[in-house]
């Protein structure tokens, strides 16, 4: 049957779904991958909820047209705003035996074993926070714990323009961290609830105190993805492995191929898609 089998999709808004994508391969370098990041129409933070949903949706629709069978949200600002509304909505009618996973879910849950004083701090892009998604599914697991989230519109335009390592990252990371820990000073481990953030993760780290635990993500979603392929055979046998990966952007194949090398370490080659 066609498309039975295919890769396992990546999508973000941009690049920084690039950084789940690199520790995912690090742990099961054998299946294929497609990246898809739209970074003509980069950022989704300052986006609205309907066309956050409404341009995820269109990318979830390509892959799986692509033969994905798996997609993760590699964005958080996708999985708070069009995860729960794809799962339950359209994968039913579009693709019931499909799937769509987040990187939200299998963040928090890693927290229960780092924090000691159960406040802890969420800094990610102006949407993720105001959808509250953090808070509730923490409530959902930890119900004592206190959260506190940050909102950084900066930290994404830093990333985004190479200007991570230069004195505004300093300005822009220093002031949203103070910020944060003045709202909350027992706060002893912070989720850096943003795909983009680990580029930012020197200038965080100089300015975030010592004792304070620094959560990326890509590590904790690659683990939680290599136990649900584990426990799914059902979807683990329509994922081709060969060790490919093929990136997508719905900008200039060549100004993706450029500031993607950063993130991967390694030079990329890419095509243009256009979604609908
Ligand atoms: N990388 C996305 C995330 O994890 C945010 C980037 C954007 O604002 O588009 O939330």
């Amino acid at each position: 049957m066609k498309n039975d089998r295919g890769p396992i999709g990546i999508f973000d808004s941009g690049y920084g779904g690039l950084t789940i994508l690199k520790e995912i391969r690090k742990i099961m370098p054998q299946y294929d991958y497609l990246y898809l990041g739209d970074n003509a129409r980069t950022p989704y933070g300052t986006r609205s909820f309907d066309v956050v949903y409404e341009f995820t949706i269109q990318a979830v629709r390509y892959l799986f047209k692509q033969g994905c069978h798996l997609v993760i949200l590699a964005c958080n600002t996708a999985s708070a705003k069009a995860l729960r509304t794809i799962q339950q909505n359209d994968l039913p009618r579009l693709a019931p035996n499909r799937r769509v996973l987040g990187v939200i879910r299998p963040t928090v849950e890693v927290i229960g074993d780092i924090s000691k004083t159960h406040h802890v701090g969420i800094m990610a892009t102006p949407g993720t926070v105001r959808s509250k998604t953090y808070e509730l599914e923490i409530a959902k697991l930890f119900p004592d714990f206190k959260v506190t989230s940050k909102a950084c519109p900066m930290w994404v335009p830093l990333v985004e323009n190479e200007e991570y390592n230069t004195p505004g990252a300093d300005y822009f990371v220093k002031k949203n961290i103070d910020s944060l820990l003045q709202q909350d000073p027992q706060i002893d481990s912070v989720i850096l609830g943003c795909t983009h953030y680990p580029l930012l993760r020197d200038k965080i780290r100089q300015w975030m105190p010592d004792n304070i635990h620094v959560i990326e993500q890509g590590n904790y979603v690659a683990q939680s993805l290599k136990e649900y392929l584990s426990r799914h055979d059902d979807m683990s046998k329509h994922i081709t492995s060969e060790g490919t990966i093929r990136f997508l952007t719905t900008e200039q194949a060549d100004v993706f191929q450029a500031k993607a090398a950063i993130f991967m370490d390694t030079a990329v080659e890419a095509e243009r898609v256009f979604l609908e």
